[in-house]
């Protein structure tokens, strides 16, 4: 439309968008033949209030909830800043009354109206609730069916349902606040990053296909017979390709895809804060992390955080936490029994230290609150992580335990077990016996579940702690060799070079992953930047050396013409809105996300293509070939 066709329309929202100190505009209805004239809404809904009475009005939006009380009636119209109710007198105007008889839920309509003061109760429960419009006109922009459930904050409607009907669900207010959160931590990213003289750089999406890391989602080429893109799971080697280019500071807020089991704290796509520092070490980058995310909590939630974060190495957290992201608004921690227990007199931990695992547990103090019942179902909870049971016990007045495998155990275990976990009267027990890793998963989760069913966990908080000094590759039983914890570009710590090709398993990362209440919201690491490192990296992967060649000579290429020394970060943004905007999933602060099951419940993505697309990709011959 030509600016002057549109020109009270523009009025309309500058009104609204600006905090100019100006007249409301000369209202013009609208007339449905000339939409070109069209002037909408004097205010936003939400912002009505006391200060507007006598004033007349003209606001747009849905209609939320009807009411016919008999005498007149009443229609709550949101828009995304809230609820107005404008109230419809037969006697005042019968033409207005008319037309209002005949709305339904979430069509879309105008009113026009004088704000008085509540005739009827002053509802607290609305930011406008002391004011309602008397409404004069009124005009159907556009009418809706029946919607499949009301539109509305704290609706029971299925989750799938409102992700099939994803464009009413984004009506509600929650969503369009989290929404409204997400675009405004982008931005405060984008100008702090901005003003630190980072360079915002795109990378392809389509990328070539390597092997480890996440598995990739694969698209194939029309001009290449048989041959695949990979969706870029991040903009790892670019970003480092950039610092070979000499760029020094990359950022970019960017698409990633992953085709990973899902989680609420996972999605197939998802988006990253990433970025890439040159001559730099691992205190910069933690530096200017902390700064970045200090930034967006003053600005979105009005908090300081003291900084620098505290630091604790992936050791610790394993040993304590049994996680490498802990949650540190519990206080509960796991203790090392293994020593304890080698002749406890209890069979079940004898035998996980004599087949070289281990023996842990979690204390709870004021134990009384877990009853006989809650002790028995943890092994039902702990069954799925793979353990046999939970063993527990209750400490007596006399430091005796109290459960029945304790009656197996030497008092001596009972007593040096009670001093490393520093065991008080009244405290339950737990203890999970099995291999190293899946002990600590149990124990980990347990003490998540009991510390959320004990209400231990202190929720108003906001706990960061960087988790340093991981391993830099752990052994995968599925392919029976090492595979990069972070991934193959990460550095080793330089005092454990040498133990590479030996002990590759005590091989510490120069990484680090920022954790936010049991989330990780970060991780980044210093990056290799010497081509023969990068080789015995790949060679300690069980690459052979045309496996490399194939799949990174570009980057072992780049690598011999001068790279700075360099390392970065990407910031999960959908976690840290998650957290931001206080809500449980990452499909709530997603417009449009996947199901569990990594489909779109609206449009049914994915779903088959024709023949004669396969045949152009030349999948079709393949596809045979394989019935
Ligand atoms: P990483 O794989 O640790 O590192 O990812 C960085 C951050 O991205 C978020 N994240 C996810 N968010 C939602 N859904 C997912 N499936 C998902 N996977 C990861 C997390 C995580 O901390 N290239 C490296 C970064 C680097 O080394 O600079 C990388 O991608 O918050």
């Amino acid at each position: 439309m030509a600016w002057g066709q549109n020109k009270d329309y523009f009025f309309a929202y500058l009104y609204q968008h600006t905090w100019l100190e100006c007249q409301v505009i000369p209202c013009k209805m609208p007339h449905m033949s000339d939409p070109s004239t069209l002037s909408w809404k004097t205010h936003a809904c939400g912002d009505l209030n006391k200060e507007h009475i006598n004033e007349i009005v003209l606001v747009s939006g849905w209609v939320h909830a009807h009411r016919n009380l008999g005498g007149c009636i009443f229609i709550d119209l949101r828009d995304r800043t809230g609820l107005i109710q404008a109230v419809f007198d037969p006697q005042s105007h019968p033409s207005a009354y008319k037309q209002a008889a005949t709305l339904r839920n979430e069509y879309c309509i105008t009113i026009k109206g004088s704000i008085a003061a509540r005739a009827g109760a002053i509802n607290k429960n609305l930011a406008t609730g002391m004011v309602e419009i008397n409404a004069s006109e009124i005009i159907i922009l556009s009418k809706a069916d029946t919607p499949p459930f009301h539109v509305k904050d704290n609706t029971d409607a299925s989750e799938h349902l409102r992700m099939q009907y994803r464009y009413l669900d984004l009506r509600r207010h929650s969503l369009q606040n989290t929404l409204d959160i997400r675009s405004k931590t982008s931005q405060i990213a984008r100008r702090y990053l901005d003003e630190a003289t980072f360079t915002e750089i795109e990378t392809p999406y389509m990328v070539k296909y390597t092997q480890g890391g996440a598995r990739n989602f694969v698209v194939p080429s029309r001009h290449s017979d048989g041959a695949f893109y990979a969706l870029a799971e991040s903009p790892q080697i670019y970003k480092q390709l950039l610092m070979v280019s000499g760029v020094e500071r990359y950022f970019q807020i960017v698409r990633c895809f992953r085709d990973e089991d899902l989680r609420q704290d996972r999605q197939p796509e998802f988006t990253q804060i990433d970025i890439e520092m040159s001559f730099i070490e691992e205190s910069h980058i933690q530096r200017l992390s902390e700064g970045l995310i200090a930034t967006i909590w003053k600005q979105i939630l009005g908090i300081t955080l003291p900084s620098p974060f505290p630091r604790m190495t992936y050791h610790d957290a394993m040993t304590y936490y049994g996680v490498d992201k802990p949650d540190l608004r519990l206080d509960l921690r796991l203790a090392d029994v293994s020593t304890q227990s080698q002749q406890c007199g209890f069979r079940i931990f004898e035998d996980a230290i004599a087949n070289k695992g281990i023996v842990k547990c979690l204390r709870i103090p004021d134990g009384k609150r877990l009853s006989r019942k809650d002790l028995d179902n943890l092994t039902t909870f702990a069954k799925p992580f793979g353990v046999h049971g939970v063993a527990f016990a209750r400490v007596e007045e006399d430091f005796s335990w109290k459960g029945s495998f304790a009656k197996t155990m030497t008092s001596e275990a009972i007593d040096t077990m009670n001093k490393k976990v520093g065991a008080h009267v009244g405290d339950v027990l737990l203890f999970v016996a099995d291999n190293e890793k899946t002990t600590n998963t149990c124990l980990g989760a347990l003490r998540l579940h009991l510390g959320e069913k004990l209400d231990m966990i202190r929720k108003d908080e906001w706990q960061f702690v960087w988790i340093v000094d991981p391993p830099l590759f752990e052994f995968s039983k599925e392919t029976n060799n090492h595979v990069a914890c972070h991934h193959p570009f990460t550095s080793p710590h330089q005092d454990d070079e040498n133990l590479l090709e030996t002990q590759p398993q005590n091989v510490r990362a120069r990484a680090y992953d920022m954790v936010l209440n049991g989330v990780e919201i970060g991780g980044g690491s210093i990056r290799i930047h010497r081509p023969d490192l990068q080789t015995r990296i790949f060679h300690a992967l069980s690459m052979t050396e045309k496996e490399t060649q194939e799949q990174f000579s570009f980057l072992l290429d780049a690598l011999r013409y001068g790279p700075p020394p360099h390392g970065g970060i990407a910031f999960g943004l959908d976690r840290l809105v998650m957290l931001l905007g206080n809500t449980e999933s990452l499909r709530d602060v997603i417009a449009f996300p996947k199901t569990n099951r990594g489909t779109d419940a609206m449009s049914n993505a994915p779903t088959p293509v024709s023949d004669q697309q396969l045949a152009e990709l030349n999948l079709m011959r393949r596809s045979k070939d394989n019935v």
